[in-house]
């Protein structure tokens, strides 16, 4: 018998780049499922919790790896007011699949300015050369352009230090083509219980907030709530909130869970690609760091550290299987890992197994997988790569 092989190299409009073809090109049975009923109740549930604030719905790094496109569309759908973003090329991208909210560059890295114009993106900026750029490509475009600044109030990271404040307002003042609308700070230590600290920020925040309206700044929006502040902190709504995290059905720490109700959104299934029966002594992976005790059931899955799977959960890792929790047995490698499904002797291959998310009456979520590898939910679901297709359901 003769099969038409299609050629994937011959150009067909209908084949994507290289870059994307492994979303669109689907042999492996790995996705990332994204429930975007889920963010836009979690949207709501941000609301419920900052019932007078707008809401900017934070989703830079490609939607805490949800994909930023179908998350922004999602949070849109639901009412978000305003995007978040860390990089301009975010924002671009935002654009480019025509999302329309304002969309703010949390980043504030800049080289053309005009790039922020043509995409309409509100820079955030903390340095004077930043107003002097975008002073530049207001004068050239004859337009004042908008900006938030952004005021390290303890975070250490970027910003403008409290006490240059007055003279950054001195210089903002000077310039013709460039209006300082919005005033943002982002906490360290909201998740920590650490009230010291962010009621230090808090009052600094405070303090730069009075002196902008004092000096006439058309200030319309004071912002810095993250999730853990949309949660837990009322007094620091102030006009608008900017979670991430929680959007995506995610606590920023376990004491949070009981504030919200959220709906995880993620969940990453795959399949087993072999099956086998091993005798008791046999070791399973890499550096041989698993070794039957009993005869086993190992299953082979085709996901691994290229995909996001931590190396760390090399024997300390758990997936579902058959609804029950199966330990991940030896070393994760790069495509592939194998797991123990003994106690699930029915298992074959081509059965849908959970790496994050539930099957039957069990669940794994995003703090577990976190927990048992040492790191925090956000990574979890920034390191799931590019090669796992994320799927909207
Ligand atoms: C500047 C800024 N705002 C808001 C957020 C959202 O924080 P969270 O995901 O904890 O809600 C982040 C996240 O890192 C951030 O960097």
């Amino acid at each position: 018998m003769h099969l038409e092989i299609p050629d994937v190299n011959a150009g067909s409009p209908s084949i994507p780049p290289p870059a994307r073809r492994s979303h669109e090109l689907r042999v492996r049975p790995t996705e990332a499922r994204i429930d975007t009923g889920a963010l836009g109740h979690n949207l709501r549930e941000v609301r419920r919790c900052a019932p007078t604030a707008r809401v900017m719905a934070v989703v830079k790094a490609d939607g805490y790896g949800h994909g930023g496109i179908l998350s922004a569309r999602a949070f849109e759908e639901a009412g978000a007011d305003w995007l978040g973003v860390a990089l301009v090329e975010e924002g671009v991208e935002l654009r480019r699949a025509g999302l329309v909210r304002p969309i703010l560059v949390l980043g504030a890295q800049y080289t053309d300015y005009g790039l922020l114009l043509k995409y309409r993106l509100t820079p955030l900026v903390y340095r004077a050369d930043q107003l002097d750029a975008l002073e530049a490509a207001g004068r050239m475009a004859g337009m004042v352009l908008d900006a938030h600044v952004k005021l390290d109030t303890g975070m250490g990271r970027i910003g403008v230090q409290p006490a240059d404040f007055g003279a950054f307002l001195t210089h903002a003042k000077s310039l013709a083509h460039v209006r300082l609308t919005g005033l943002a700070t982002h906490f360290a230590n909201a998740d920590l219980r650490d009230p010291a600290h962010t009621a230090r920020a808090v009052e600094l925040f405070q303090t730069g907030r009075r002196a902008m309206v004092e000096q006439g700044f058309p200030l319309e929006l004071a912002h810095l709530a993250n999730s853990a502040a949309v949660m837990d902190l009322p007094a620091t709504h102030f006009d608008m909130v900017r979670p991430g995290l929680m959007l995506y059905g995610a606590a920023p720490a376990p004491r949070f869970s009981g504030l919200a109700n959220l709906k995880p959104a993620l969940s990453w299934v795959t399949a087993f690609s072999h099956v086998k029966k091993v005798a008791a002594g046999t070791p399973i992976s890499y550096g041989h760091k698993w070794v039957a005790r009993r005869e086993s059931l190992i299953g082979t899955l085709p996901v691994g550290y290229a995909d996001g799977v931590r190396r760390s959960l090399t024997n300390v890792g758990v997936v579902l299987a058959g609804g029950k929790r199966c330990g991940i047995a030896g070393t994760v490698c790069m495509d592939m890992m194998m797991v123990d499904i003994t106690d699930v002797p029915e298992a074959k291959i081509g059965d849908e197994v959970v790496l994050i998310g539930a099957q039957g009456h069990e669940q794994i979520d995003a703090h577990e997988v976190a927990d048992r590898c040492g790191t925090i939910p956000y990574e979890i679901f920034c390191n799931i790569s590019a090669r796992v297709p994320r799927v909207a359901v």
